[in-house]
C-alpha cells in the first residue's frame, strides 16, 4: 500500500524494516540517553510519533512498564502492523496503535501525554510547524518533546570515495523535488522557537558516523532500498546509480577508516510545552 503521505522516500512495512533496525544498532544508545534527558520513566505516557518499525517504541514500552502507556502513530498501515507484529510477539500490552497522520489526530480522544519522542519524522513531512504544534497540543502542561533529526548537507565525507557525495545530492534533490526539508536538523531549533508555546528548548548535536560495519552496511542497503525511487523521479538514471554503487562497494571492502572520515550531523531537541500555571 501506498504511504498517504506519496512522497515518503523509504520502504515501508516489511521492505522497510531492515533499514531502520539497522538505524537503530547504530543510534539506540544516543536516543536512549534523549529520553532518559527527557525524563523517561515507569508509568509515563509518551507519544511515538512516526514510530516507522517500532523500534524506539519498543525501549519506551519496556521503560514505561505495565502502569505507563505508548501511543504509537504512523501516517503508514504496513509500518504500524510490523510495530504491532513486533510488540505483540514480545508481550508488551501497553501499547496503542494509531495509524493516521499526526497532523489529524485530535488530542481529546487521548490522555494527555507526559512525553512525545520522534526520531527521523520531520525530515519526511511538508508542514514542520504544524507538526510540532500538534505535539504541543497532546502533551500536558510542562509536558516534553524529544526530536531527532538529521540533515544531508551536514555530510563530511574527507574519504577517497566521491560518490557518496553524489548519492547524498541525490537524496537532497529528492526531497526538494517533493517539498520535503532533507536538511530539517540544521534548522530545527528555529522551528521549534517559532511553531509552538515551547520553552526551556535545549539543542544537542551528535553525529552518525557511517564508518562502522552497521554504518557502511547502511550506506549500501539504504541506496538499493531508494535507487528506484530516484530513477522514477528521472534524478539518475540506472548505469549511473549503479556506478555510484560499485564505487561504495568497493570503498566499504577496501578502506577500514580509523577515525571518523564519513558522518552526518544529528540535532536533538529538548522542549517543555509551556505551563500556564507556573
Ligand atoms: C524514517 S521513518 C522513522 C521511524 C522511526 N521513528 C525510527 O526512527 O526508527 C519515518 C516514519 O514516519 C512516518 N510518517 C511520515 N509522515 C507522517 C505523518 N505525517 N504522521 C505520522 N507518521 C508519519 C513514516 O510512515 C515512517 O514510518
Amino acid at each position: 500500500m501506498l504511504n498517504k503521505s506519496k512522497s515518503y522516500l523509504l520502504n515501508e512495512g516489511e521492505g522497510g524494516k531492515h533499514n531502520l533496525n539497522l538505524q537503530h544498532a547504530i543510534l539506540h544508545e544516543v536516543t536512549f540517553n534523549q529520553l532518559q534527558k527527557g525524563g523517561l520513566k515507569e508509568g509515563m505516557v509518551i507519544w511515538d510519533v512516526g514510530c516507522g518499525s517500532g523500534d524506539v517504541t519498543e525501549m519506551i514500552a519496556e521503560n514505561v512498564g505495565s502502569d505507563g502507556k505508548v501511543y504509537a502513530a504512523d501516517i503508514s498501515e504496513e509500518q504500524l502492523n510490523v510495530t504491532r507484529q513486533r510488540m505483540d510477539n514480545k508481550g508488551y500490552k501497553n501499547v496503542e496503535y494509531i495509524n493516521e497522520s499526526i497532523e489529524k489526530i485530535n488530542p481529546d480522544e487521548y490522555e494527555n501525554a507526559d512525553l512525545v519522542h520522534s526520531r527521523f519524522l520531520l525530515m519526511h513531512v511538508q508542514d514542520v510547524s504544524s507538526i510540532l504544534t500538534k505535539m504541543a497540543e497532546l502533551l500536558k502542561p510542562g509536558g516534553v518533546v524529544v526530536s531527532q533529526e538529521s540533515s544531508m548537507d551536514s555530510l563530511r565525507n574527507k574519504s577517497s570515495c566521491k560518490s557518496i557525495d553524489s548519492y547524498f545530492d541525490l537524496m537532497n534533490r529528492y526531497g526538494r523535488k517533493k517539498g520535503l526539508n532533507f536538511n530539517v536538523g540544521s534548522t530545527l531549533e528555529k522551528f521549534f522557537i517559532n511553531s509552538g508555546p515551547f520553552q526551556d528548548i535545549k539543542t544537542e548535536k551528535t553525529r552518525i558516523s557511517f564508518d562502522s560495519e552497521n554504518g557502511k552496511k547502511l550506506l549500501l542497503s539504504r541506496l538499493d532500498e531508494i535507487k528506484d525511487r530516484l530513477i522514477e523521479e528521472k534524478l539518475t538514471d540506472r548505469a549511473a546509480i549503479m556506478q555510484i554503487k560499485d564505487d561504495i562497494e568497493q570503498y566499504v571492502q577496501v578502506e577500514l577508516a580509523e577515525n571518523s572520515v564519513i558522518y552526518t550531523e544529528q540535532t536533538h531537541i529538548l522542549a517543555k510545552v509551556l505551563d500556564l500555571s507556573e
